[in-house]
Formats: structure tokens, sequence, C-alpha cells
């Protein structure tokens, strides 16, 4: 199977540095090699991590509440076209982030590819603590790593071309083919869209009612066989205590094993069509930065094939 790589070292998003550095130290930790030598994957990868400086605006004021609009706007649009241009090649495409701003562009990549080679709409699976659904009007923060969902779904527009009006309709996806898994903190604002627009959301609350196999389940039954599958994980999804070196960890999460097993059976479905892995910071929590490496790369194997047995 062919592989298409795209390092990301963003963290425009949101305020924190350090997220930019996470693609390096999943490499270095030997991600793509294993991906290479034990999954049997031929890696596209141009080397490279990208921060896109070329195409940043000199100056970017806050607009419509939106912090580093024009700066987050241009890399997604840059990103968007390198995941589209492995995506249209039949390749599944790994994005390595940065802030899960990111998933503007490697979302906006695969829904498009997909819909001029299959002429099929992607489903995505968004595994996190966050709905990351705010529009610019909702979210309290200006930050726009919590906004993604809704420029991708079109409930956030904008017509200003540098600030995401770039995004035409054949980059956007479905909200009926959205689904969440993992949610525990999500704001007011957010809640009222996921009511209002029916968009189909497994909380924690569900994983421990029903446990993590029925709910995996009732996500893929949602989504229905046969529908390409875009699976954005934050690692923020995961316990801060297997993912503390995260920007935003918020307690009462997913186990490790768990996370692994969301990965595995997306895998199983042989639907996969791209995955971003997402808010790492190796720099906050020094003493977690390695777990939290090795639960990004766990999961990344896992989605990608990596088997117990
Ligand atoms: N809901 C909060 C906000 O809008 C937090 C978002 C966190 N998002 C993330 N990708 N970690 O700012
Ligand atoms: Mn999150
Ligand atoms: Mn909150
Ligand atoms: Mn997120």
């Amino acid at each position: 199977d062919q592989l298409g790589v795209v390092a990301v070292g963003f963290s425009g998003g949101q305020p924190r540095p350090g997220t930019d550095a996470a693609p390096m130290a999943l490499i270095e930790s030997g991600l793509l090699d294993q991906v290479r030598d034990e999954l049997g994957y031929q890696v596209h990868y141009d080397n490279k991590v990208h921060d896109y400086s070329d195409v940043r605006p000199a100056s970017d004021p806050v607009y419509r509440n939106m912090k580093r609009p024009a700066t987050v706007s241009a890399v997604t649009e840059a990103l968007q076209k390198q995941v589209y241009e492995h995506a249209k090649e039949g390749r599944c495409v790994l994005t390595l982030g940065g802030d899960h701003s990111i998933a503007i562009g490697s979302i906006a990549g695969t829904a498009k590819a997909t819909r001029e080679r299959l002429g099929r709409e992607i489903a995505v699976i968004w595994v996190d603590a966050h709905a990351d659904i705010n529009t610019p009007e909702t979210s309290d923060s200006g930050n726009i790593h919590g906004m993604p969902a809704a420029f991708l779904t079109g409930l956030a527009r904008e017509d200003r071309k540098d600030v995401f009006g770039w995004i035409t309709d054949d980059m956007r996806i479905n909200l009926k083919k959205l689904v969440y898994i993992g949610l525990r903190d999500v704001d007011r604002g957010e809640k009222q869209i996921l009511r209002e627009h029916g968009i189909k959301a497994f909380s924690m609350h569900d994983v421990d009612r029903y446990g993590i196999g029925k709910v995996v389940e009732m996500a893929l039954g949602h989504i229905g066989n046969d529908t390409p599958i875009h699976l954005s994980f934050d690692v923020d999804a995961l316990d801060p205590m297997w993912a503390p070196s995260t920007g935003t960890p918020v307690r009462g999460g997913l186990t490790l094993r768990e996370g692994d097993f969301i990965a595995e059976c997306v895998h199983e479905t042989g639907s996969l069509i791209a995955m971003d892995m997402v808010e790492v910071n190796p720099s906050l929590e020094s003493q977690g930065a390695s777990e939290t490496i090795r639960a990004g790369c766990s999961i990344v194997r896992c989605a990608l094939g990596d088997t117990l047995l």
C-alpha cells in the first residue's frame, strides 16, 4: 500500500508554542520506519517539516474574533493542496501536526480528492476531548483549533479569500457523516450546534455506559459500510495519564488501549483514506513528552494496520 505523509510544524491555531515540534519528534522516534519496514507501506514523504513560512502574512490582526486568521488560513490552504496531491494518486494520507486547526487543510484535501476520484463524500471520525466546532462567533477563546469542524461543514463561512474563503463546496464535509468519539469538554455554543444539527457524538459518558467496542460499532454503523473514512485523532482524547503533553488536557479520557482500539477498528473497515495525528506538544510537561509521543505513534500504527497477533 501507498502512504503519503505530510509533516506540519504549525502551532498558530492556539497560543502555546511546541506542537510545531511534534512531527519531528514522532518521526525521530521511528514512526515512518516502522510503517515502512513492519507494516510494508511504500512511504511518500518529502523529508521536510513544513512551517509554510513562505505563505504566512506579515501582519495578522484579529478578525471576526479569530486569532491569526490569515496565518491559519494560508497554512491550511497550502496543506490542502499537498494532501490533495497525495490523495488523488490513491494514497492513504497521514498528516502529522501541529495543532488541530490543520485538519481544515487535511480534510479539505481528502474531501476534494475523494469526490474527484470516486465521486463519493467522505466520513470523518473525530476522536477528541473537544468538538472543535465553534464558529468564530461562539468561540470564547478565538483559537482556531477550536473551530475546524465548523469551517469544514460550512457552519462557519467567510468570503475573504485570505480567511478561509478558499474553501469551496467540493472540500466540505456532510454534517451527517461527521461522528465524534471521546468528548468531555464541549462549550455551550458547541452543544447547541451538535443538538441543532443532530450531529452524531459519543462522549466519555457513552464510552462508560456501552464500552468502547459498542461505541465504535455504533460510530461505524452511523457512517455506513464502504464509506471512505478520514480519521482525525486529537491526542487529548486520551486521558492525561497517557498523553499529558498537550495544550488542552482534560481528565477522564480514553485509555491508550481504547485509543488504539478505535484506530484498529477503523483500519479493519478497509475504508481508511486519511488520518491526522494532532496536538502532541513535546515542550509541555517535559516528563510526559516521550510518553505522549509514544501514544501518538501507537495510535497511528494501529490505524495503519499494526495488530496484536
Ligand atoms: N473549546 C475550546 C476552544 O474553543 C477548546 C478547544 C480545544 N481544541 C483542541 N483542538 N485541542 O477554544
Ligand atoms: Mn482536543
Ligand atoms: Mn471548555
Ligand atoms: Mn481537537
